[in-house]
């Protein structure tokens, strides 16, 4: 997804959208939006003066002249380039407040995780100097990229000089188990086996192998995003085979699955009604979902008769895969609260950050978005949400704050369901995610006069794979005569 952060259509319809409904501010969402979705075309257009520009005649129009840079996306000269300057790791490094020297020729560092490189290779062939740096191995480098805060305009238009904090992956691991213990690149980057040769050159094997040797897979939760590109690829302009765009889809749906275990616990029949609890396990280095608040997880709970009739079902998707059904998720109003315990099948669990602009209105434009309504994203281990000293732009909101059992690592839910008289019942439950909330998508193209959003629409209209399935489990309650 880093490769393709430029060509990325609900990246640009977003960028479009906003454009349009902010329009006084247009030269300031170009800015924003192009620093670490085309950073190389940003960059370089910040060392010239020229001003940075992403629609109409700006980097995404072939004629410009950053045009391909623009294109590369988060390539690896810019990651390898970023200066371990003391901000990283911090607020004004964040937001992609990172550091490109503006040197030439030779004296251009590019930086890696091992000592002592042979330095003439890349000096001889492409003029930059390998230098070793600590900061390549550690998180910081990412949270330049993905601590995301934006300027927040209230509901008019008119600045409201704060920052809504859009993403915070970084701050969440920060108060999380992992910190200390795994870093981003620990599971973003996983190890290869044994040790590699890192370069072709020079040939004569006077080369030692390298380790430990960290693969670039940089897999998330986006393979509804990837399967998008790979069916559009000519038209968007992605330059990976299918192989490659399936490999990494297939990485993805193993990464998700290990993201979270579900589990039915303590199921019970009493009084004609049938209660248990799920207890969902976040493995995950983050919270989970974790980043731009357009992701969400949800329970999918149905219970069986002995006759294998579905008696009960609670977040079931609808026909067109991306509604769940009982969801309340207008584009306006109202939205659904996390859960404690659930009676009825209208109740569904899901679990998901819903943002409000400065008059506490639900919103989906990000430059309006001032707080969360509800923030209800599963913890990653070793977060203490009571904890006072926890920032802001990642304590739990809405009920969640005051559920006893959302904890740091996991979440339980109560299920206590009336039902008709059985032999048994048979209670399955699967964790789902989407990449694209309903609501999002349903707010985004209000605006699809827009090519770019008309775009972005008709690649989602066409598209099956809407939901991903994390886990599950099974558990059957025998009733005695
Ligand atoms: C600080 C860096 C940064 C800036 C600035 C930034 N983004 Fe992003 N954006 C990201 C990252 C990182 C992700 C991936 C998050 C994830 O996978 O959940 C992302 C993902 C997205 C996505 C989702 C893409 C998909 O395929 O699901 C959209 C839409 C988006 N950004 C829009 C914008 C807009 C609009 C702006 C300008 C207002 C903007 N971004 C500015 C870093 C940034
Ligand atoms: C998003 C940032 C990022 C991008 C993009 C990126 N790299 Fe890296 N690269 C890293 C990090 C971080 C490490 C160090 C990993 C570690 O050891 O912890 C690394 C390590 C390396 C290494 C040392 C061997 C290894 O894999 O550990 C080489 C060689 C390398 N990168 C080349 C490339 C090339 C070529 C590209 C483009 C195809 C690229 N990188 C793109 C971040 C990046
Ligand atoms: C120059 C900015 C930048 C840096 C530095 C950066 N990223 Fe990203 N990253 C992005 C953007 C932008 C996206 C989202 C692209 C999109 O969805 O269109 C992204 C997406 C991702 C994704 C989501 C992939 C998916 O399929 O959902 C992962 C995982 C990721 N980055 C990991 C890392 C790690 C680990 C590091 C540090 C070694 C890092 N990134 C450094 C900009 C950056
Ligand atoms: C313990 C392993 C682990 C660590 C450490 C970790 N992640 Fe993740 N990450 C995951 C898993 C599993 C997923 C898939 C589930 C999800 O989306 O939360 C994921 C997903 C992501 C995504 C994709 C979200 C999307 O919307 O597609 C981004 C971006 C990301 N991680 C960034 C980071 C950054 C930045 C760090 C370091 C601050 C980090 N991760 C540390 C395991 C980890």
């Amino acid at each position: 997804m880093m490769s393709n952060s430029a060509i990325d259509p609900f990246w640009k319809a977003k960028v479009a959208s906003e454009v349009n409904r902010n329009p006084h501010v247009k030269d300031i969402i170009e800015e924003k939006c192009s620093r670490c979705h085309t950073p190389m075309a940003n960059v370089e257009v910040n060392f010239t003066g020229e001003p940075v520009t992403l629609l109409d005649d700006g980097f995404l129009n072939p004629d410009n002249p950053h045009y391909d840079a623009a294109m590369n996306g988060v390539s690896c000269s810019l990651c390898h380039q970023i200066e371990n300057t003391p901000k990283l790791g911090t607020v004004e490094g964040f937001s992609g407040g990172f550091e490109i020297a503006e040197n030439f020729g030779t004296d251009r560092n590019i930086y890696g995780p091992y000592s002592d490189p042979l330095v003439n290779p890349m000096i001889n062939n492409v003029n930059f100097t390998p230098v070793h740096s600590a900061h390549m191995n550690e998180s910081k480098l990412c949270a330049t990229c993905h601590n995301l805060d934006t300027p927040v305009l209230h509901p008019n238009g008119e600045a409201a000089g704060i920052y809504f904090p859009e993403q915070a992956p970084y701050t969440e691991w920060e108060y999380s188990d992992f910190n200390g213990t795994q870093e981003c690149q620990s599971c973003h980057m996983p190890v290869a086996d044994g040790s590699v040769i890192i370069s072709t050159r020079p040939q004569n094997g006077s080369l030692s192998p390298r380790s430990p040797f960290r693969q670039h897979q940089f897999i998330g939760a986006n393979t509804y995003m990837l399967n998008i590109i790979k069916n559009n690829k000519v038209k968007l302009g992605a330059i990976a085979d299918d192989t490659s765009f399936d490999q990494t889809i297939q990485n993805s749906r193993e990464l998700l699955k290990a993201a979270a275990h579900t589990e039915i616990i303590r199921p019970g029949f009493a009084d004609g009604k049938l209660s248990f609890s799920i207890k969902i396990t976040n493995h995950s280095g983050h919270k989970f979902p974790t980043s731009i608040p357009t992701r969400r997880t949800w329970l999918h709970v149905t219970i069986q008769d002995a006759k294998n009739t579905t008696l009960f079902e609670s977040g079931a998707l609808a026909e067109d895969g991306r509604k769940i059904i009982g969801v309340d998720d207008k584009t306006i109003g109202t939205y659904e609260p996390h859960h404690k315990k659930i009676v009825e099948p209208s109740q569904v669990q899901v679990y998901e950050g819903i943002m409000a602009d400065t008059e506490d209105h639900l919103t989906y434009t990000l430059l309006h978005a001032a707080k969360f309504l509800k923030d209800n994203r599963i913890l990653p281990k070793g977060m203490d949400k009571t904890d006072i000293n926890l920032p802001d732009n990642i304590k739990t909101y809405g009920a969640a704050a005051n559920d006893t059992d959302f904890i740091g690592g996991s979440d339980t839910v109560d299920y206590e369901v009336a039902l008709p008289p059985s032999t048994s019942y048979t209670i399955t439950v699967t964790l789902m995610y989407q990449t694209l909330s309903y609501g999002f998508a349903q707010d985004l193209y209000q605006d699809d006069e827009l090519p770019e959003v008309a775009l972005m629409k008709s690649m989602d209209e066409k598209t099956d794979l809407h939901s991903e399935k994390v886990s599950s489990d099974q558990k059957v309650v025998n009733i005695l005569p």
